[in-house]
């Protein structure tokens, strides 16, 4: 199977000049050649959306849910450009699942892009030679209470822009409570960011909102946070009970 955003990572070539990806594509090829054990993996927080320790988290996470068949659909609570979506939409396609992709966001930040983000966000679909997702546009307040599909087998919560972390909190908090009714059983629910320093160690914590609501939300429910490794960045799960 083509783990394509795995193993190529489909935003290289807007990120990144093709002059200096080629250039960082030789540099590895020549460490694997030497046995070094190094690679260069460079991340532009400003712009790139997840690491390739994430990507391949989320691959196996979805594949693992369309494997065992859990009901409801794929949404991700945040998309920007889509480059969590690409790799949720290659799964689904990939396993030829009837599973249908909702994107929920205001599109109204853009850090480091210009133009319309929605744009954006469509083109790089069509690029990838993917279905284009059903987009649900405005503040989650608006769009999750009535927009929200049937039911919910994966969910990504994705909505940090480095503001105060109480004011993103409750953000977050909102949405586990709009979607957590409506996830199936065995629904796996991923937090971008979450960042357990006790299991993680130190690192940069750039939204540390996430763990503050995803541990009040939790508190009275039996589902517990599973942290992964993402490298420059954090994330962990919850499994519907
Ligand atoms: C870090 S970006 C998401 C990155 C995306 N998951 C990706 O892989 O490219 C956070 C997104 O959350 C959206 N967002 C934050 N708060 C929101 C809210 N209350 N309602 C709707 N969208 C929101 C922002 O517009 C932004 O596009």
């Amino acid at each position: 199977m083509d783990n394509y955003f795995i193993t190529r990572p489909p935003y290289s070539k807007i990120r990144m000049n093709k002059g200096k990806a080629s250039l960082i594509r030789f540099i590895n090829k020549g460490f694997r050649y030497l046995k070094l054990g190094l690679a260069i993996n460079p991340i532009d927080t400003a712009v790139d959306m997840n690491t390739i320790e994430q990507r391949i988290n989320y691959f196996h996470l979805l594949d693992q849910v369309i494997a065992n068949d859990i009901d409801g659909d794929v949404i991700e609570l945040g998309c920007f450009t889509g480059q969590c979506a690409l790799i949720l939409q290659k799964v689904i396609e990939q396993r030829r699942s009837p599973k249908q992709l909702y994107l929920y966001d205001s599109f109204d930040i853009k850090f480091r892009e210009t133009g319309s983000i929605e744009e954006v966000l469509k083109n790089n679909f069509v690029n990838a030679g993917l279905k284009v997702p059903l987009l649900k546009k405005g503040f989650f307040e608006e769009t999750l209470p009535t927009m929200l599909p049937e039911k919910i087998s994966f969910a990504h919560i994705d909505c940090g822009f480095g503001g105060d972390k109480i004011a993103h909190s409750k953000v977050v908090q909102y949405c586990l409570n709009e979607i957590y009714p409506k996830m199936s059983l065995g629904a796996i629910c991923v937090l971008m960011d979450y960042n357990d320093p006790e299991i993680n160690g130190v690192g940069h914590d750039a939204n540390p909102g996430v763990k503050i609501a995803c541990d009040e939300f939790l508190k009275d429910k039996p589902e517990e946070m599973v942290c992964l490794y993402g490298n420059q960045f954090f994330h962990a799960y919850f499994r519907k009970l």
